[in-house]
């Protein structure tokens, strides 16, 4: 029987740029219902799909430090774009392991195809790392990858217009290059894709399968939690608990439809704490560079 304080019984600590983490966790709750989970949502400072490399791999730094000061034992990194450029900072930063959600997704991409065509869609950011590009073909050199955008698919999905003429009208206009160049498997590669499998299913037609990285990534934290001897075999009450960065009562709003139930025990959080916040602005003069469009930047360098 579990003590209560030995390592199994930590939390699963899971983080995500706001809602969309919650198809993750929702997929890890099913798989692994005896675990207490942590989720984190970045609400202010969602969407993470449009930022720089440096922006998402700093926020994501700041998010796992958060997860970590709640003493977790294995992090999930459940945002598709912070896991495509800053899994690699984030394992150097602590013995925790982390999970990300390229390396499943893109494991069972490979597994899926017969005709070695596969398609990834996913935010800007996600498609521009050539994250899945680079695991897939690591895994087998001889896949072709296409790779596509899709930004609108987000606000859609949080507007709750996942299957209606819209959707469908949306999907088909980014997928018809996926139509056209023959893959046989797509990878849904951001948090908010798998609530649009049926408008996505119907645009592309049966012949090609559809990859949810919320699934194997659940699976995934169940094979590493079981190799290291982490997995929680009794809990009388698992614990849930979610933080927010910004407007909890929209996160339960929405996040309710992503989870499938009710969403209680959210609190604000600030991140990074304020205690641990940088300089201030630099005073006019203090060697600060102007950029040609007027926008200051404290790195001296020109923006705009
Ligand atoms: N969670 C993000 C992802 O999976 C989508 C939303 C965002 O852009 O922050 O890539």
């Amino acid at each position: 029987m579990s003590s209560g304080h030995d390592r199994t019984s930590r939390p699963i600590g899971i983080f995500d740029s706001g809602v969309g983490g919650l198809t993750v966790l929702k997929e890890l709750l099913e798989l692994l219902p005896l675990e207490d989970t942590i989720y984190l949502g970045d609400t202010a400072r969602v969407p993470y799909g449009i930022r720089s490399p440096e922006t998402v791999t700093r926020y994501a730094v700041e998010n796992a430090e958060f997860l970590l000061r709640g003493g977790i034992k294995l992090i999930v990194v459940a945002c598709n774009t912070a896991s495509a450029v800053s899994l690699e900072v984030l394992r150097s930063m602590t013995s925790v392991p982390v999970v990300g959600v390229i390396e499943p997704g893109a494991e069972a991409a490979v597994r899926a195809t017969n005709n070695g065509r596969i398609g990834v869609i996913g935010t800007e950011a996600t498609i521009q790392s050539s994250a899945y590009h680079r695991t897939i073909r690591a895994i087998d050199p001889g896949v072709e990858v296409i790779g596509a955008a899709c930004p609108l698919f987000v606000p859609l999905v949080e507007e709750g217009w996942t299957d209606d003429e819209l959707a469908r009208a949306v999907a088909s206009r980014y997928l018809g290059e996926f139509r056209r160049s023959g893959v046989d498997t797509l990878v849904l590669g951001c948090t908010h894709y798998p609530l649009l499998k049926g408008a996505i299913g119907e645009v592309l037609g049966q012949g090609i399968r559809l990859i949810d990285s919320a699934v194997e990534t659940a699976r995934a934290v169940k094979e590493v939690l079981n190799s290291r001897g982490l997995l929680r075999r009794e809990n009388d009450l698992p614990g849930r608990r979610y933080f927010v960065t910004d407007a909890p009562q929209r996160f339960k709003r929405i996040g309710e439809r992503f989870l499938g139930s009710r969403l209680e025990h959210i609190d604000l959080v600030e991140i990074p704490p304020p205690e641990s916040r940088g300089r201030p602005f630099d005073p006019p003069g203090a060697g600060v560079a102007v950029g040609v469009s007027g926008v200051r930047s404290q790195r001296g360098k020109e923006e705009g």
